[in-house]
């Protein structure tokens, strides 16, 4: 029997709520196909800080290290915004994306024909979206020296290396090859002089890609097509800070910041994590909806521990409860049925257990008619990397 271990990094917020829906939905596919993961909580964040005075204690440090994948759920607390930046919860997330090596984050978003009336775009927008963000995780602004706060004056840097762009750039152009073929890099390469080595250097890399349409925007007008015309995208590669406003920006066409994951990969184990925040002033309700941390479970089973069998069976069960009309409070228009947090990863956890895919109608699922509709496309259908 394959047998894994998965550090698990609930974090703070609704992260702790929304990793145990995810866990339960492991667990029920480890059971379904005969994987034995074995599933360890480790502080980080405002959690870390409150349980030993660091957002990435040095026990999390080496459980990461020794895990075959890391789950985080998510950071960050009020109150911590202005403490000294060896203590904010985001310092821990950055540690921890750093120690990793997690260089490329993929987020996936594709639009369910079952949610597009959740989306404010008009429906004929949203048909065919299917984006694979590729942001770039441990460079940029987030990381560049020097930076800090010096009275009336504060200081961020913004440095690449040819070297950064260009492994990224390959994770951007191998996954294209595996969907629609077409990589649009993000840039401000009529300002920024790293987004002149970004282009040169993406273009480069595109050569030994020739089957791959490379084209190149500006970000300001990305982040207008990403609302006028997401179809025409289908990997967009982008930096550290733009590949974050860009994701929650892409978050609306689907209906919910809540149903998106990601995958950060690097050389060593991979970091999963919903692209949400840890939303505190829903935190500890049961309102929250899973969906994002468990999707990025399915991406950990599927790219943190290589088994594609059960990463399908659980997007396929979170299609099939999205589909039957599944709602948790973010997704439900008025006068809806809501379930809570837990109701929703049950009903998830249940279907990947019973082994019956699409076929809703004999999987006992108790949802209203009305809202039953097929998917337009598998979520995840082109987020291989
Ligand atoms: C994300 C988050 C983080 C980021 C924060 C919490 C540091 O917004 O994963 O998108 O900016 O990367
Ligand atoms: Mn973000």
């Amino acid at each position: 029997m394959k047998s894994y271990a998965i550090a698990v990094l609930p974090g703070d917020g609704i992260g702790p709520e929304v990793t145990a829906e995810a866990e339960r939905v492991l667990q029920a596919a480890g059971q379904r196909f005969g994987i034995t993961l074995t599933l360890t909580h480790f502080p980080v964040g405002a959690a870390g800080v409150a349980a030993v005075g660091d957002p990435l204690p040095e026990e999390t440090r080496a459980a990461v290290q020794r895990a075959n994948a890391v789950l985080l759920g998510a950071v960050g607390a009020p109150g911590l915004e202005h403490a000294p930046r060896h203590l904010k919860p985001e310092t821990g997330l950055l540690g921890l994306r750093a120690l990793l090596g997690v260089y490329a984050n993929l987020r996936p978003v594709a639009v369910l024909a079952s949610l597009v009336d959740r989306s404010p775009l008009k429906a004929d927008r949203l048909r065919d979206v299917d984006v694979l963000i590729v942001r770039e995780l441990t460079g940029g602004l987030y990381y560049g020296e020097p930076r800090g706060r010096d009275g009336p004056r504060a200081v961020n840097t913004l440095v690449y290396t040819k070297a950064e762009i260009e492994r990224v750039a390959r994770v951007a152009f191998d996954a294209a090859r595996r969907r629609r073929r077409l990589v649009t890099s993000v840039d401000k390469a009529n300002v920024l002089e790293v987004s002149q080595l970004w282009r040169e250097t993406v273009t480069t890399v595109g050569r030994d890609y020739p089957d791959v349409r490379l084209e190149h925007l500006y970000v300001d007008y990305a982040a207008m097509r990403l609302v006028t015309d997401p179809a025409a995208f289908d990997v967009l590669l982008t930096e550290n800070m733009f590949g974050d406003i860009l994701s929650d920006e892409a978050a609306v066409l689907v209906g919910s910041l809540g149903l998106l994951p990601s995958a950060s990969l690097g050389a060593g184990a991979g970091l999963f994590e919903p692209i949400h925040g840890s939303a505190p002033d829903i935190a500890g309700k049961g309102v929250a909806n899973p969906i994002g941390a468990i999707a990025s479970a399915a991406m950990l089973l599927r790219y943190g521990l290589q088994l594609p069998e059960a990463a399908d069976a659980v997007d396929q069960a979170i299609r099939a409860v999205l589909s039957a009309g599944a709602r948790t409070r973010d997704l439900a228009a008025a006068g809806e049925p809501v379930l809570s947090t837990s109701e929703m990863g049950s009903r998830i956890a249940d279907l990947v257990l019973s082994n019956c895919g699409l076929a809703i109608a004999d999987c006992g699922l108790d949802l209203p008619s009305s809202n039953r509709q097929s998917a337009i496309r598998n979520p995840q259908s082109g987020t291989a990397p």
